[in-house]
This record gives structure tokens, sequence and C-alpha cells, in this order.
């Protein structure tokens, strides 16, 4: 059995006089004029570092000990005292100490100073070595982790949705083709393009969202909910949208709008209050260094009613507001991210649930109210970041459905499996998706969602 133990496990739980054994990465060494050298270990499991006091006899042979500079690994054994210095209660007296892998301080990009994060970006393979991309690592694992025991101790099922499909879900058309069509001979023979020949015979792509397929499962087992890769080639770069996203998507018979927005709310609250939990240090360290108000505005979730309106609420107070807004506000507009952030940063100064959209901005699959103008559409927006969750209680009857389907310039016949959902055993029902990345936008106070992903795919960026 393995002796190492992890530096997390002896913060928490290290007594004096133990002996242990860590591995992990250099993050530091200071040599001291009494033939002390002081090492900085960390090894992922937590935000701060092991101290080693390593006595020059104990390194074997002085070159060892200049050798371990700032990214070498090393595998250190000894006992745990108390520390007379600051910041930490326990450090690690080595008795041995062996370097398992040297960084050659002349190249080895991570040096103590702060990077930036977009030099950080160019280096994906090394960043999960600093403070912040460690800390993000762990959010997100705590956050993954919280939206499955959410969905589990509800009863919720686990359904693993498409990735390569032939619809639509969201019908904004931009997909990203999958192909096993020779392009390049296609380019030369300046022919129509035969799908017949492809590998599914017709037109396939990564899927914009597992929506549809997560509704025949809500519609036979019950609340079931998707929780994967999601793939958009919108060719934006803005600080809040990826190619590759990750997204969860609850979908519940017998929901009806409200119900919906009821869980959505819960949902967020019991997440932000799980991780809120599991990662405590964390977070005080992103409150600390990356935002001032992180922990402000996630206390303001767990304890907070969220805002409700409709969408012609917000239009009203959008344009009765004296802020001067880059794009239009008109009824019949989608509002941009200015728009939202405008409402919940600084108008409400908390949550806000959307509903009652134009159905004209619209997917097709949305209930349309009796006024004829709108859909039981809904948007939770948060500070920072805007739209976090996008839902709806979706149509349930099959007339308006196929009609609504044709206003999109939708063929039924293209999705008759989910047309059949309206013709046997048809129930309202209602679901959400949630944004993974911006949720860990909201909980980091992290700036750019690309830093909320660990290999992030944007237009011309697929490195790692
Ligand atoms: O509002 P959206 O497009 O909704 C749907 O896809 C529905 N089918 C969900 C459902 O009802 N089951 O996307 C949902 C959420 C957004 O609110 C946002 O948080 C995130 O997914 N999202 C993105 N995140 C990062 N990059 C992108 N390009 C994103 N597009 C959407
Ligand atoms: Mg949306």
């Amino acid at each position: 059995m393995k002796m190492r133990v992890k530096v997390a496990q002896i913060l928490k739980g290290g007594r004096t006089g133990q002996q242990v054994e860590v591995s992990g990465w250099v993050r530091t060494r200071r040599d001291s004029k009494q033939g002390f050298s002081f090492v900085e270990l960390n090894d992922g499991s937590c935000l701060a570092n092991l101290q080693i006091v390593i006595d020059s006899n104990v390194a074997g042979d002085e070159a060892t000990i200049k050798h371990v500079t700032t990214g070498t690994s090393v595998a250190v054994s000894g006992e745990l005292k108390d520390s007379p210095g600051k910041g930490q209660r326990l450090e690690l007296h080595a008795q041995s100490l062996k370097v398992l892998g040297l960084a050659d301080p002349d190249s080895y990009p991570l040096q103590k100073k702060r990077h930036s994060f977009e030099f950080l970006r160019d280096i994906a393979h090394l960043r999960p070595r600093t403070n912040t991309f460690g800390a993000i690592a762990r959010v997100r694992n705590a956050v993954c982790a919280a939206i499955h025991n959410y969905f589990q101790s509800r009863g919720f099922l686990y359904i693993q949705t498409p990735i390569i499909t032939t619809n639509d879900c969201e019908g904004a058309g931009e997909l990203f083709q999958v192909t096993t069509l020779d392009l390049v001979r296609l380019a030369q023979l300046e022919t129509e393009i035969d799908y017949a020949q492809d590998f599914f015979g017709k037109p396939a792509s990564l899927t914009v969202s597992g929506q549809l397929e997560a509704e025949i499962f809500a519609t036979s087992v019950g609340d079931c909910y998707t929780f994967g890769p999601t793939f958009r080639a919108e060719n934006s770069n803005t600080t809040r949208h990826l190619a590759e996203f990750w997204m969860v998507e609850p979908e519940m018979p017998f929901y009806e709008l409200v119900d919906n927005l009821d869980l959505a709310e819960d949902f967020i609250r019991t997440i932000v209050r799980d991780v809120r939990q599991e990662c405590t240090d964390d977070l005080e360290f992103f409150n600390l260094r990356i935002d001032k108000t992180v922990i402000e505005t996630l206390d303001n979730i767990t304890e907070n009613e969220f805002v409700r309106l409709s969408y012609t609420e917000a239009i009203g107070i959008l344009s009765n507001s004296s802020r001067q807004f880059e794009y239009p506000i008109e009824w019949g507009r989608d509002l941009q991210s200015e728009h939202e952030r405008y409402l919940t940063e600084q108008h409400f100064q908390q949550p806000v649930i959307l509903y009652d959209f134009p159905r004209t901005i619209k997917p097709f699959y949305m209930r349309c109210n009796d006024d004829g103008k709108t859909v039981r559409a809904m948007d939770v927006l948060v500070p920072r970041v805007g739209e976090i969750i996008g839902g709806s209680q979706r149509e349930e009857r099959l007339d308006v459905l196929t009609q609504r389907m044709q206003e999109c310039d939708l063929d039924p016949a293209d999705y008759w499996w989910y047309v059949d959902l309206r013709r046997y055993g048809s129930v309202p029902h209602s679901g959400f998706g949630l944004g993974l990345e911006r949720t860990i936008q909201l909980i980091t106070g992290m700036t750019n969602i690309r830093d909320c992903i660990p290999f992030p795919r944007t237009p011309k960026n697929s490195e790692f």
C-alpha cells in the first residue's frame, strides 16, 4: 500500500510527530544561511502549499537541492512538526528527498511572478499548476458533483443523449457539420453534394442541445437530465461564448412554466450553497485575488429570492432607464448582454428570471401563449454573466406544434419522432439548460469564459 499522503489531508488532519510521504511540484525554494532550504510544495489537492524544511545533509549531495527549482517534481518523506512560521500550522521536516523530474529554470514558463490570463491560455498544458487554475479545476469538479447530487437526490434519471445528430434543436443554424465525405475531392468536382453518400446518408452535425431527446425520456420514465458537451459554431469572440461548452438540461413531465422557474431557482441556489461549503479556501482566494464581490454575490443568491418579471416588463424598465445602450431596445428584439447585465447588476442587483418572450425570437418547441405573440420561455440572468439558464414550457399540442414548425421553416416530417410524442399520450412538460462554464464564471468571478473550461474551443483556437 502506497504511503503517499495528499497535502489537503495533511493540512486538515495531520498531527505533529506523524511520518508522511508527499509528492508534488515545487512552487518555490528559499535557502537559509544556516544550511536549510524551505520548499513550498503543491500537489493540487488544495490551494495551500506544504512547507518542507530540508537540511543540507538530508538532501544528500548539495547539488540535489540546487536542482530543486520551481516546477520540479519531488517525493519527500519525513516527520510533521509544528511550524513556527506564519501561515501554516504544520511543516514537513524531510528525512529523504527524491527528485522525480527536473524543470529547467531557464525555460520553465511558470515563474514566481503573476502571469496574465492571456499568457496562460497559450500554455494551457501548464496553467493548472497555478493557484488560479488549480482552484478553478476544483470548483468545476465541485459544481459537477453538486449538479449530479441535486438531481440524483430528487429521483431524476441521468440520460445520455447523442453528440452526433441530424436535427438543429435551437434552429439557429450554428452547426458543426460531421462528415466523412472527401472535401478535397468534392471541391475539385464542383458538383452538388450527394449526402446519400455520406456516413449517415444525410447531413449530420454535433449537437447544440440534448433537449429533444431528453423530452422522449421525460415523457416515459419521468424527471430526467442530460449533462454533456454541446457545440455551437457561433462566430462570436466574446467573454461568454465557447464553441464547445457543457450544458445540464433537466426535463420534467407535468411541469408548467412556473414549476420550471421554481426548479431553476432552487437548483442554482443549491449548487451555490454546496460549492460555498465544499470549496471554502478556493472561494476566499477568488474573492481576494480575482473579484472582491464574488462571495457577496453568491450569498445574495443563496439568501434572497430571484426577481421574476415578463420580457414585456423588462423592455419597459430598459426603455425608461437613463442608461445609453449600444443596441436599441424595442419590443420583439432579443435582449443583448448589456441589457441583461443592466437588469441584474444595476436595476435589481440580484438574479432575475425573465419569462414570456416574443415567439419570433424563440425556437419552435416553446409553448405558445394565448396572446398569439409570446411563448412560455424563461431566461435566468445573474450578475457579471447575464444569461446563465435558458428554458421553457414545451408545446405539447400537436396542431400548434406543427403550425409553429412550419412558421419556423421546419418540416414536421424531419422531426416525426418528436411530433409523435404529441400524438401519443402528450403531457404538459418543461425544462431548461444551464451553461456549466457560465456557472463557473459566476462562482469564481473569472471574467473570461475561456478560463472556465480546461481546454477552450473558440474561433481559430483548438490547441491542446
Ligand atoms: O438558451 P440556450 O440556447 O437553451 C437551450 O439550448 C435549450 N435547449 C435548453 C433547454 O431548454 N433544455 O442555452 C442554454 C444555456 C445558456 O443560458 C448559456 O448558459 C449556455 O447554455 N450557453 C453557452 N455557454 C457557453 N458558450 C455558448 N456558446 C453558449 N450558448 C449557450
Ligand atoms: Mg438562451
